[in-house]
């Protein structure tokens, strides 16, 4: 049985990231510069920005936070957005979500210089990850695909089953997973909170990627005997301790490979941001229209 190591793996994208970033440097005379934009005070938005903060310091990107109060207007977000679209000097912009009541996030997604769209929220991103264009690809189902690649675990033929379809993870993790690419392939089931079977659909399952924000869901009636499962889900229990979507210890001698919550898809998403960055700040230059190939 495999624990696959998200902090290793993170660890080494990191690392190759931190290399782009000095190449760049030598080559452009400076290094990409990522915005991000926390509005509010969600505390576990909070949390995930500073990570992703220093991980920027981490890997030489220059980063900006803009800590907006939580009574921004959608006008006056709108207008911040509009000026880093604008900005020669910032290669990356990303939002933090959720958005305090009344902000539309859908609005202000669609503002983002798509090239500049390190979570590939843009529509454009969603539309070209649908149809199998290059694009920027959401960090979190990004993440999960190279944890897959590196333990070389080809979803390829299999059944996958992912839990929840939000825009951020499911929906996005689906269209990864079925594409026609080395590591898609898969045949795909979506299911999410009005699936009136869940557990008879997972236990059909090779690969099962929940993503739902709910702790314990998946329990061990519900695993296949040697099924890979990739956590999304991070919960804080009662206790304070953090616990993914998965009852872990009760599915562990049942799995071939499963990630841990902390330290499976987390810091994935973190270092697929870095990635994210160079790869915008790349694109900007060189595909300065946003072609179709
Ligand atoms: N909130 C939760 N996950 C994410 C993410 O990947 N990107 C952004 N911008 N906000 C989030």
């Amino acid at each position: 049985m495999l624990i696959i190591d998200g902090k290793k793996v993170a660890a080494e994208l990191r690392q190759k990231v931190r290399n782009d970033v000095d190449a760049i440097v030598r080559e452009h005379g400076r290094a990409p510069h990522l915005a991000v934009i926390l509005v509010g005070d969600d505390p576990a938005s909070q949390i995930y920005v500073r990570y992703k903060e220093k991980a920027c310091d981490e890997v030489g990107i220059v980063s900006r936070i803009w800590r907006l109060d939580g009574s921004t207007t959608q006008c006056a977000l709108e207008k911040h957005l509009a000026e880093l679209c604008e900005s020669d000097d910032i290669d990356g912009i990303l939002l933090q979500l959720p958005l305090p009541r009344g902000l539309d996030a859908n609005r202000c997604l669609a503002m983002i210089d798509p090239r500049k769209d390190v979570d590939g929220f843009h529509p454009e991103n969603v539309g070209r990850l649908s149809i199998g264009l290059p694009g920027l690809k959401p960090c979190t189902p990004y993440g999960v695909m190279k944890l897959l690649e590196y333990y070389g675990l080809s979803p390829a033929g299999k059944q996958a089953v992912v839990v929840g379809r939000s825009n951020i993870v499911g929906k996005p993790m689906a269209m990864l997973l079925s594409a026609q690419t080395p590591f898609g392939n898969a045949t795909v089931t979506v299911c999410h909170s009005r699936t009136p079977d869940l557990g008879a659909i997972c236990r059909q399952a090779d690969l099962i990627v929940p993503a739902i924000g709910k702790a314990k869901l998946i329990t061990r009636d519900m695993v296949k005997p040697g099924a890979v499962i990739v956590d999304v889900g991070m919960n804080r229990l009662p206790d304070g301790k953090l616990c993914g979507d998965v009852d872990y210890d009760n599915v562990l001698d049942v799995v071939s490979a499963i990630t841990p919550v902390p330290g499976g898809v987390g810091p994935m998403t973190i270092a697929t941001l870095m990635a994210n960055t160079v790869e915008a700040f790349r694109w900007r230059r060189e595909r300065p229209l946003c072609p179709v190939d």
